[in-house]
C-alpha cells in the first residue's frame, strides 16, 4: 500500500450520515469503526452498513479500512467473515496483545475467503494496552507472515489502562510508548500512525498534537472529526520546499555527467544516493495533483504588427 498515510478518519459505521460524508472526504484513510464506536446492539447493523458502504463507494480516500471487533468478542469472527472478500484495503484489528492475535486474523480471513490464492486485505494493528505495547517486537516480527503493514496507537485505551492522564504536559505520560512504536514500526519496515485527539473543535491544540507526532516520526494520524483532515494532511505532507528539493535531487542524478556516481555535489551540498532513493520515494508518495511539476502557463503569443 504505497502513498500518503498522512490522514485516516475512523468513521461509526452505523452512522449514516457519517458515511455517506466520508466517501467525499480527502482523507488518505477511511477507517469504517465496527468496536468502539458502535455500542452492542448495533453491531450487527453497522456490519451491514460497512458492508453496503465498501461496495457502493466510489470514494474519495484511496485506502479504504474497517476496524473489526476482536476475534475474542461475540461479533468478531462474523466480521471477518462477512468483509474479508469484500474489498477493503485494510482491516484494523483493535487491543492487539500478541502476535497470535493477528495470525488468528489472517487465518480466519483464508477461511473466509476459501483459501484462495488472492493476498487478501492488509492488517493494521491497534496498540492500545499495556500488554500491546509490552509485546510490540513479537508483534511486529510477525508482519511479513500475517500480512501487517502498519501499527496504530489507541490513545484513549491504552491512558484508561495505565490510569495516567493522556493530554498533561504534551502528553508526558505517553511518550515512551509513543516512540516505541515509532522505533518498532521503523526496524520491522512497518507504517506508524499516532492517535486520536478528542477535542475536535480545538483545532489549536489538535495542530500542536499533529506536529508532536510528525516530529516523533509518525506517518500520520488517527482522526474523529472531517474537521481534522485538512490540518493532518498539511503537517504530515511534505512541504512544498521538500517536494521541489526531491525534484532537483533526481534531476541532478540524472544528468550524464553525474552517472554512476555515489555522490555528488549539489550548490555546496553532499548529496548521496541514499538521497536520491529518499527523494524517489517521496515523489512516489505523492497523490497525482502533486507527483508532476506544475506547468507553466505559455506565454501569451504577443501579436505580431504587420
Ligand atoms: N466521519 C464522517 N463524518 C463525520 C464524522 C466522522 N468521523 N464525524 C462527524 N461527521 C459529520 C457529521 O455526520 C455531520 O454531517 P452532517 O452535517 O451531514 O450531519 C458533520 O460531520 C458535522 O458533525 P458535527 O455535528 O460537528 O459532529 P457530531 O456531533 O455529529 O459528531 C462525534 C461528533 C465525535 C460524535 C463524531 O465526530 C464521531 O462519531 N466521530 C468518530 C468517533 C469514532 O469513530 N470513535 C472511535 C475511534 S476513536
Ligand atoms: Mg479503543
Amino acid at each position: 500500500m504505497a502513498g500518503l498515510l498522512r490522514s485516516a478518519l475512523f468513521v461509526p459505521a452505523d452512522k449514516p450520515r457519517a458515511l455517506a460524508k466520508a466517501a467525499g472526504l480527502e482523507a488518505d484513510a477511511v477507517i469504517l469503526d465496527l468496536e468502539d464506536a458502535v455500542a452492542p446492539p448495533h453491531k450487527d447493523a453497522a456490519r451491514a452498513a460497512a458492508l453496503k458502504a465498501l461496495r457502493q463507494g466510489p470514494w474519495t480516500a484511496p485506502v479504504r479500512a474497517v476496524r473489526i471487533n476482536a476475534l475474542s468478542s461475540a461479533w468478531g469472527e462474523a466480521d471477518v467473515l462477512a468483509l474479508a472478500a469484500s474489498g477493503p484495503d485494510a482491516l484494523v484489528i483493535p487491543k492487539v496483545e500478541s502476535a497470535a492475535d493477528v495470525h488468528n486474523v489472517r487465518a480466519q480471513i483464508r477461511r473466509a475467503m476459501g483459501h484462495a490464492a488472492l493476498p487478501g486485505p492488509h492488517l493494521w494493528a491497534m496498540v492500545e494496552t499495556p500488554q500491546g505495547i509490552l509485546k510490540l517486537e513479537e508483534i511486529a516480527a510477525s508482519a511479513a507472515a500475517a500480512g501487517l503493514t502498519t501499527l496504530v496507537f489507541g490513545a484513549n485505551d491504552l491512558a484508561t489502562a495505565l490510569h495516567c492522564d493522556p493530554l498533561a504536559a504534551h502528553r508526558q505520560a505517553l511518550l515512551a510508548h509513543l516512540s516505541r512504536l515509532v522505533l518498532v514500526a521503523r526496524s520491522f519496515g512497518l507504517r506508524v500512525l499516532d492517535g486520536v485527539y478528542n477535542a475536535f473543535e480545538d483545532a489549536e491544540g489538535f495542530a500542536a498534537e499533529a506536529r508532536q507526532g510528525k516530529t516523533l516520526g509518525f506517518d500520520g494520524k488517527t482522526l474523529i472529526h472531517p474537521a481534522q483532515i485538512a490540518a493532518a494532511n498539511a503537517i504530515f505532507g511534505p512541504t512544498d520546499e521538500q517536494i521541489k528539493q526531491a525534484r532537483v535531487i533526481v534531476r541532478a542524478f540524472a544528468l550524464k555527467k553525474n552517472a554512476g556516481k555515489g555522490a555528488i555535489n549539489l550548490n555546496g551540498q553532499m548529496v548521496e544516493r541514499l538521497h536520491l532513493e529518499n527523494a524517489k520515494a517521496l515523489l512516489d508518495s505523492l497523490p497525482a495533483g502533486l507527483a508532476q511539476p506544475r506547468q507553466r502557463k505559455a506565454a501569451p503569443k504577443r501579436k505580431t504588427s504587420s
